[in-house]
Parts: structure tokens; C-alpha cells; sequence
């Protein structure tokens, strides 16, 4: 039997994704990228925004003519929309096979073997401690690539008040440090240079779940980035997202003394102003998060950010919104995520008024983004003439003759390969021209 399975959302899901395909593979499926080909159709959603939501359900309304056509495939959905709305996904899209959450995805294979059986549809929701446990299965046929992510830990215990992921990917479980080593042991064993650690929070790694961040010093994360530092083999370490709360000097010192750690970190803003932030119950001050860019930029030379802003919370004021791009030009952002606020229900900001007009977070939407690709440009442009090392990737996507690679600070450099490149190579490009998008080579260095 063949199976497909479609991803909407995250990195996390992308990986969840990856894990399943992996179970399934190791049970003797077989896998598609074609829709049509597949015997069993699986739909990894997300629910972080409305519009995630709304297109995996318009994708799985769809397919409703696609199952007349072939009543012998079946249908499931798994991820958090399935989590979400769980029995009601069925009320909804009768033609759906079965519905797997967040904490049951290390039961895929069993559920679809018990669907096949007995051909009556499967709602599984429940938390389960063991779903750590399907994490680890990568595709044995993924080893031609140079980079693989790792989900270190599941489940988030912030609750920021906008987000609906606490409710449903349930309480943070983490991995231990001897699991996710021998994961990441056997994945660079399989040719993998370049790992990137997966998590909610993964700045509370190993905290036991504790809602309150750290002492100053004591970073479990930290503790695994210093691990995974020493794995021979292993080029770069990267990993999203770390909580600004969590972020540490215990973590901040970790980073700078691991040279394997990539000169990037992603930090999530979301927002500038201190009132929203603590509306958003963020736990942290504008003040606190340039703190931790600061002894990081003091600390790792050439160290570069990106972030994720939501525009148009309940109540953000014109101030409110010139200190989140104020903020934003004063750490410097390479890259951003900028989300226009989306209530999502059973969430706390659910019960606020939705006060800023749709045209509004649009028109602020695009400002940031304006300032950004300004900033990017300068950015890029000041690298014109300076030699980076890049990690080889391979052939770019629009000309097969040019390779892509990147930089530790994150950024695509475009190049062309000497007849002994191989993906996977760390090698030293001159910079000739740049964009705000990527880098590309000059003359060449022999
Ligand atoms: N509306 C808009 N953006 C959201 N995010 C989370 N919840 C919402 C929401 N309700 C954004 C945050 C988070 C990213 C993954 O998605 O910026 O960091
Ligand atoms: Fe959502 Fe906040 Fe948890 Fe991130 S830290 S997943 S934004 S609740």
C-alpha cells in the first residue's frame, strides 16, 4: 500500500511528518509524493493561524470527489487541527478514514493497520508520554541530504495568551541528553553534517516542565548543545525556537563556547511594545530581550538574528507598534516572520476585542516587511568582497549549474562548483554581488 502524506505548518510538523513516513516505511508501506498513486492519504495540519486551518480543511473538502472516485482509499488526519477538533473533524468531513493527535503519533502504524482491518473510522486524541518515543525514526533514504532535524522535546506550558499550541500538543516532555546523542550519532553516521534541534520552547529543555524559567546559570539546553558539540562528524548545530524568558547567560555561554553552534539564533520578538508583551503574558521587557542580543553579540562575533512579530494584537496602539520597529531596527534583524494576529479559540486573547481593522495589521504587516528587506540588502551588501565559508547544500533550485550553500550566520550564497564539490563540503567563497535574498560568488579562491 502507498502513502502520502501533505504538511501544512512548521518545522515541527515537517518533522512529524518525516517521523511518520519513517514508521510507516519500517511497516512495509510504501511512499508517494503522488496524491493520486496513494492508497492511504495523510494530512499533517496545523492551528497556530485561521488560515492554516481553513486550507487544510478546503484541501480535505476537496478530496471528498476523490474518495466517490476511489472508495477504497482512506483518509486521515493527523497534527494539531486533528487535535483540535478531533470528533468533529468526522461531523465535518464524513469522508475522513481517521483522525490522529499530537500525543498518538507514534501509534500511525497501528491505527492504519486497525483502520484497514476493520474499515470504521478512528478518533485517538488522548496525551500520551510514549509519543516521545516515535520521534526518532528518520527515512534511511533521507541520507543523501546534508541537514536533518531532530525534535528534542514536544508540547509547550507558556501559554502565551494568543496561542493555541499549549492546547494542543498538551505539557512539555523532553528527550533525554543519551537519546537525542545516539540519534544524532546515527543520523551523521548516515552522512548528515548539519543538525537542527526541534522544539516549542527548546530553551526549556529538560526543565521538567517547570513554568518558571531557570536559574541564570543552569540550561539543560545548553548542557545538550555542549554534547552534540563534541560528535565528530557533525559540521553544524542549529535550533528553533528558543523562549526569550528561558534564554539565559547559562545558554548564552553554552552557545559561545560551542563552535559547532551556528552564528544564527532565532528568537521570537513578537512584539516591541512592554504593555503587549505583558498582555501576551511574554514574561520578558523589550529591555530584557535586547539584553540577551547584546551578550550575544558580545559574546559570538558576526552572530546574526531573526524573529517571529505578530502585528495587531488586541489593543497594539500606532506606539505600540513604532516600538516593536523600533526594537526591530535596533537588534537588527536579518529575518522575520511576521504574522498578523489571528484569535484562535479557547485561548485567552480569544476573549479580547479584535480592535485592529484587518487593513491596519496588513498596512503594518507591510512596513516591517519593507524595513526588513531594507535592512537584509544593507546587510547582505556589506559582505560584498569578503570571503565566507559556506556548507555546500547543492545544485540551487532555479539553475542546476549554480550550488547553493550557507553561511553560519544563515544566509544562501549561490556559487559554482569546482569538479571536486560535494555536498556536505565546508569551503570559502568570495562574495561579488549580493541581494537581499542571497549572496553570490565573485572571483573564485583557488
Ligand atoms: N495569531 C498570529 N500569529 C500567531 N502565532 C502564534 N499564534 C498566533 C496567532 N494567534 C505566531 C507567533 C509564533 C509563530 C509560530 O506563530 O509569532 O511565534
Ligand atoms: Fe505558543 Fe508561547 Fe508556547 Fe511559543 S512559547 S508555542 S508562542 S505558547
Amino acid at each position: 500500500m502507498k502513502v502520502y502524506i501533505r504538511t501544512y505548518g512548521c518545522q515541527m510538523n515537517e518533522r512529524d511528518s518525516e517521523a511518520a513516513a519513517a514508521m510507516l516505511s519500517a511497516r512495509g508501506f510504501a511512499l508517494t509524493n503522488d496524491e493520486e498513486d496513494a492508497d492511504i492519504l495523510i494530512f499533517n495540519t496545523c492551528s497556530v493561524r485561521e488560515q492554516a486551518e481553513r486550507k487544510a480543511i478546503g484541501k480535505l473538502g476537496i478530496l471528498q470527489r476523490l474518495k466517490r472516485r476511489r472508495p477504497d482509499i482512506y483518509i486521515g488526519v493527523m497534527g494539531c487541527m486533528a487535535q483540535r477538533l478531533g470528533n468533529r473533524l468526522l461531523k465535518k468531513l464524513p469522508h475522513v478514514d481517521f483522525v490522529i493527535g499530537t500525543e498518538q503519533l507514534h501509534r500511525l502504524p497501528e491505527v492504519i493497520e486497525a483502520e484497514i482491518a476493520a474499515r470504521h473510522p478512528e478518533v485517538r486524541t488522548g496525551s500520551d508520554h510514549a509519543v516521545l518515543t516515535g520521534l526518532s525514526s528518520h527515512l534511511a533514504e533521507k541520507s543523501d541530504s546534508i541537514s536533518a532535524f531532530i525534535a528534542i522535546m514536544r508540547g509547550c506550558n507558556r501559554f502565551c495568551s494568543y496561542c493555541i499550541v499549549p492546547y494542543v500538543r498538551g505539557r512539555e516532555k523532553s528527550r533525554t541528553i543519551p537519546d537525542i546523542v545516539a540519534e544524532a550519532e546515527s543520523l551523521v553516521n548516515a552522512g548528515i553534517k548539519e543538525i537542527m534541534l526541534l522544539g516549542q520552547n527548546v530553551a526549556a529543555f529538560g526543565l521538567d516542565g517547570k513554568a518558571t524559567p531557570p536559574d541564570p546559570e543552569e540550561s539543560p539546553f545548553g548542557d545538550l548543545l555542549r554534547e552534540l558539540d563534541k560528535l565528530p562528524g557533525l559540521l553544524r548545530i542549529r535550533f528553533t525556537s528558543p523562549h526569550p524568558a528561558y534564554f539565559n547567560m547559562g545558554l548564552v555561554k553554552a552557545i559561545g563556547e560551542c563552535k559547532k553552534v551556528c552564528n544564527s539564533v532565532h528568537l521570537p520578538l513578537q512584539s516591541g511594545s512592554d504593555s503587549i508583551l505583558e498582555i501576551m503574558n511574554r514574561r520578558y521587557t523589550s529591555a530584557q530581550y535586547l539584553d540577551i542580543v547584546n551578550n550575544l553579540k558580545k559574546l559570538v562575533q558576526g552572530i546574526t538574528f531573526s524573529t517571529d512579530i505578530i502585528v495587531g494584537f488586541p489593543g497594539e496602539t500606532e506606539d505600540d507598534f513604532n516600538a516593536t520597529r523600533g526594537l526591530m531596527n535596533e537588534v537588527g534583524f536579518d529575518n522575520a516572520f511576521i504574522f498578523k494576529y489571528s484569535p484562535r479559540e479557547g485561548t485567552k486573547a480569544a476573549e479580547m476585542e479584535d480592535s485592529v481593522p484587518k487593513e491596519v495589521k496588513e498596512e503594518r504587516n507591510q512596513l516591517l516587511l519593507a524595513d526588513l528587506s531594507k535592512r537584509a540588502g544593507a546587510h547582505n551588501r556589506a559582505l560584498v568582497g569578503e570571503t565566507v565559508e559556506i556548507l555546500v547544500e547543492g545544485p540551487s533550485k532555479r539553475n542546476s549549474e549554480r550550488w547553493a550553500g550557507r553561511t553560519t550566520t544563515n544566509k544562501v550564497v549561490i556559487f559554482t562548483p569546482k569538479p571536486e564539490t560535494s555536498p556536505g563540503d565546508l569551503i570559502k567563497i568570495k562574495i561579488g554581488r549580493a541581494t537581499t535574498m542571497s549572496l553570490f560568488q565573485g572571483v573564485s579562491l583557488d
